[in-house]
Order: C-alpha cells, then sequence, then structure tokens
C-alpha cells in the first residue's frame, strides 16, 4: 500500500511540477474563487433543465441541445444521477430547514422529487422495445423507439439508487404513506416505482445490455456495481416495508454480483476491465479501458462492499487512465502543467456531433477530482488527507482552464483548441460540478 502510494505520488507529482501558480486564461480567477460561483451557477442550469415547459413535470432533458446534437429527451440514466443530486440539495435543505413555518420555506427539491417519481411510473408503464431497459423517452413520456443501442440496464438501477434511498428517509421522518402509494409495496406485479425497478434488476443483471455509453453489448462494471447497490438498499428498503422475502432475494442477488465483479480484474494488466463476454456493438475498445470504471465505483460504492474508492484496484486503473489520456490529448501534451483533461476511451471517436475523434469530457474530468476528494476525505493521515485534496484542486482546475466565464458546461472539451464542443449545457456536467462539491465538502 505505501510502496503503491509512494508511486502515485512520484508519477503525479512529474504532471504537475512548477503548477502552483498557473492561472487559466480564458478564466483567470484563482481556483478557489471561481469554484464556488460555478457550483452556484451549475445548480440554476441543472434546475432550469428539469420540468420543461413542454414535457411532463419531473422529465429532465439531458440538454437543451435540440438538434446537432439531439439531447432533447429523458435518458433514464442521466435523470437518475441528476436526481441524485437533487436528493443531496432536499436532505440539505431539510437539515436547514426541518421544521418549515411558513409555505414558502417548504422544501423545493421535495416536489421535484415528487414529480420525478410520477414521471418516472409513467416511463414505466409506457410500451416499449425493451420495457424497463429503454435508456431514453420524449420529454411527453412517449416511448422513443428509433435504432438505438438498447437495453441499457443501468438506468432502472441508478434510478431505483436514487429513489430508493429517497424512500428510506421519507420512512425516517415519518412519510410512509407516500412510500407505500408510489416507492415500494410489498406486491408482485409491482405497481410502485422502486420496487418494480429492483424487480426489474435482480432478474436481468445477468443479461448483457449496452454499457452507459450505448455502444457495447456486454457485461459491464459501470452496470453491475449500480444494479448491487440498488439491489442493498432495495433489501433494507424490503425489509422497512415488510418484505422479508424479496430482502432475501435482493441481498441474494447483490452477493452474486459482487462474484461476478472480481472478475473484471486483471492481474496482469493491473487494470479493472470494463467489460467481459462481448457480445455486440462496437468493438474497437482494445485496451478494455475506461473511466467508466472510476464511475461505476463513484455512482456504485456502497459500505462495507469491495471496490470502493480506497480500494487499490481503483487507484491503479485511474493512474493508468490519468497517464494514457495525459498523452492522448494535445491540450494535455501542449499544458502539462496541467492535470489532463479526461475522456471515455482512448479509442473513442464520438466528437459530440459526430465521429471525427474523441475529447475530454467535464464530467470525466471532474470524476478524478471528485475521486481524491473522496480519497481525502476517507484518509487518517493529515499530510495524505492534504496531498488528495490538492489533487483533486488540479482536476478542477484543468475543468476552469476549459470552462467559459458565464458558467455554461457543455459535454466536451476540443482535444486540439480546448474549446466546448458537443450539447450546450449537458445537465450531467452540471451535476457532476456539483457532486465534485458535495465530495469537496466531505472533510
Ligand atoms: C454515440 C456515442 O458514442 C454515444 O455515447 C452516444 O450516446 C450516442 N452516439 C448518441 O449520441
Ligand atoms: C451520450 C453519453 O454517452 C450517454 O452516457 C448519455 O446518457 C447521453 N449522451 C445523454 O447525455
Amino acid at each position: 500500500m505505501l510502496t503503491w502510494t509512494l508511486t502515485i505520488v512520484g508519477l503525479l507529482l512529474c504532471f504537475f511540477q512548477g503548477f502552483a501558480f498557473a492561472k487559466s486564461p480564458l478564466n483567470s480567477k484563482p481556483v478557489q474563487t471561481w469554484f464556488p460561483q460555478q457550483v452556484a451557477a451549475s445548480q440554476n442550469f441543472l434546475l432550469k433543465n428539469i420540468s420543461p415547459t413542454d414535457g411532463f413535470p419531473g422529465s429532465v432533458i439531458a440538454s437543451p441541445s435540440r438538434a446537432n446534437p439531439n439531447y432533447y429527451f429523458h435518458w433514464i440514466r442521466d435523470a437518475a444521477l441528476v436526481m441524485e443530486t437533487v436528493r443531496h440539495l432536499e436532505q440539505k435543505y431539510e437539515a436547514r430547514t426541518p421544521f418549515p413555518l411558513l409555505a414558502s420555506q417548504r422544501n423545493p427539491f421535495d416536489q421535484i422529487l415528487r414529480d420525478y417519481t410520477a414521471f418516472s411510473r409513467l416511463n414505466q408503464i409506457t410500451q416499449t422495445l425493451t420495457g424497463l431497459g429503454e435508456p431514453k423517452y420524449y420529454v411527453d413520456g412517449s416511448a422513443f423507439s428509433d435504432a438505438w443501442g438498447r437495453p441499457q440496464n443501468d438506468g432502472p438501477a441508478l434510478r431505483a439508487v436514487t429513489l430508493g434511498q429517497w424512500a428510506l428517509e421519507l420512512i425516517a421522518r415519518g412519510d410512509l404513506t407516500y412510500v407505500k402509494n408510489w416507492l415500494y409495496r410489498a406486491e408482485l406485479p409491482a405497481r410502485t416505482v422502486v420496487k418494480a425497478d429492483l424487480e426489474y434488476v435482480s432478474h436481468h443483471w445477468q443479461q448483457p445490455s449496452f454499457d452507459l455509453w450505448e455502444e457495447v453489448l456486454a457485461d459491464h462494471f459501470y452496470t453491475l456495481m449500480v444494479q448491487r447497490k440498488a439491489l442493498v438498499i432495495g433489501s433494507q428498503l424490503a425489509q422497512k416495508m415488510n418484505d422479508p422475502k424479496a430482502a432475501e432475494w435482493y441481498t441474494k442477488q447483490a452477493q452474486l454480483i459482487s462474484v461476478k465483479l472480481e472478475k473484471f480484474w486483471n492481474q496482469e494488466k493491473q487494470i479493472i476491465l470494463t467489460s467481459l463476454n462481448y457480445a455486440g456493438g462496437l468493438d474497437s475498445k482494445k485496451s478494455n479501458l475506461d473511466i467508466a470504471v472510476l464511475l461505476a465505483v463513484l455512482h456504485g460504492q456502497i459500505d462495507g462492499y469491495s471496490f470502493s474508492v480506497q480500494d487499490p484496484r481503483v487507484e491503479k486503473t485511474v493512474s493508468q487512465l490519468i497517464s494514457v489520456f495525459a498523452k492522448h490529448y494535445p491540450i494535455n501534451v501542449n499544458n502539462p502543467q496541467y492535470a489532463p483533461a479526461i475522456g471515455r476511451y482512448t479509442e473513442d471517436v464520438y466528437s459530440g456531433n459526430g465521429f471525427d475523434g474523441g475529447n475530454p469530457w467535464f464530467l470525466t474530468t471532474l470524476a478524478v477530482a471528485e475521486f481524491y476528494f473522496l480519497k481525502a476525505g476517507s484518509s487518517r493521515n493529515f499530510n495524505q488527507k492534504l496531498f488528495f485534496r490538492n489533487l483533486g484542486t488540479r482536476f478542477l482546475e484543468r475543468v476552469q482552464l476549459h470552462s467559459h466565464p458565464d458558467y455554461h458546461l457543455s459535454e466536451q472539451i476540443d482535444r486540439t483548441h480546448g474549446a466546448m464542443i458537443g450539447a450546450e449545457d449537458l445537465t450531467w456536467s452540471h451535476s457532476a460540478i456539483l457532486t465534485t462539491h458535495f465530495a469537496n465538502q466531505s472533510f
């Protein structure tokens, strides 16, 4: 462990030599000034993309962009991740204002989660090509039936993670009626959102599906990690909602997933592979090295289970990702004084509105910052805390370098010019700013 820590220390110091006083030409504030401003702006952009006027309340557009590319859809994955951020905002609000006296002080995030729940139930009962595995819907709730990579089985799992945790909080606050009516009722066939998702996840995790990038049909580390988390939370919820047999079944499936997840560690390459058992779709990812593995940990780690931010296998995978991307994009090679901008995987060709070469993304670069902030939060040694915190900040400075002075954030960063490209104000990019901020506050 110690040797390993020293190795990455050495490796990373090479990247960041002489970095301390560098400032972005585009956005020349110190990062400590910029980041809180970006956080506040991102929260507004994120909320703006929820319940659009031409959509159902609780729907989430992936981006306001309606053409080149058209991201004006409710993606199950993006929406669940965004609502997980809203759930955090709701919790923080609740902690600040536990007993609202005036109607105007009522938790505004609570209503958003209720709308999202109602829209999700509508999605679940809508006829689609792949049932609950369907990746996206029109914002009025109608099915999208054009050719697409489907099913994508991380979607229902992520939704169950978000709404399952919210259900546990509502139970703790005494709102059992709402939970029973909408989120979890012990009955089959399931007619509540979380119960329906848990049934789907627990009966489908063994089957291949398309990955979070919607390209590869296989078994994915990302999908399995979030499926396991859904089932662990689902089992706690089932227990509380008087459904002991289901609790047992969900726990059993979670344990089986844990066994399967071990197979993704590749001893020879010293990385966690992103996919196994290729079954269709794009097959260009020869390296099998993908930032999806880090996102899997950020979205799917759960106390007491394997593959946490502290796991040396995760650390080794992240280090390899950082070094391949550092060499891969011109903006990294040309600005080595900054921490590298991070993309999805090096063989990527998706340019945000076409296929003329992959680029770094905001949400993937932020994932590395978030990772180091979480590591700082969970290390006990003060120097180590400081070390990881500084590392996280380096990646934030890279994000700042390519961000816009008016705080808009698109999906991608042009690999040669460093300008923003791809879907504008990607809701997930703004959400990643907020989750990175939460991780940075956690110590
Ligand atoms: C191909 C991209 O690689 C994928 O991630 C994206 O979801 C689809 N095109 C749709 O834009
Ligand atoms: C493309 C990404 O690959 C996918 O993960 C995402 O769900 C969609 N864009 C929508 O943001």
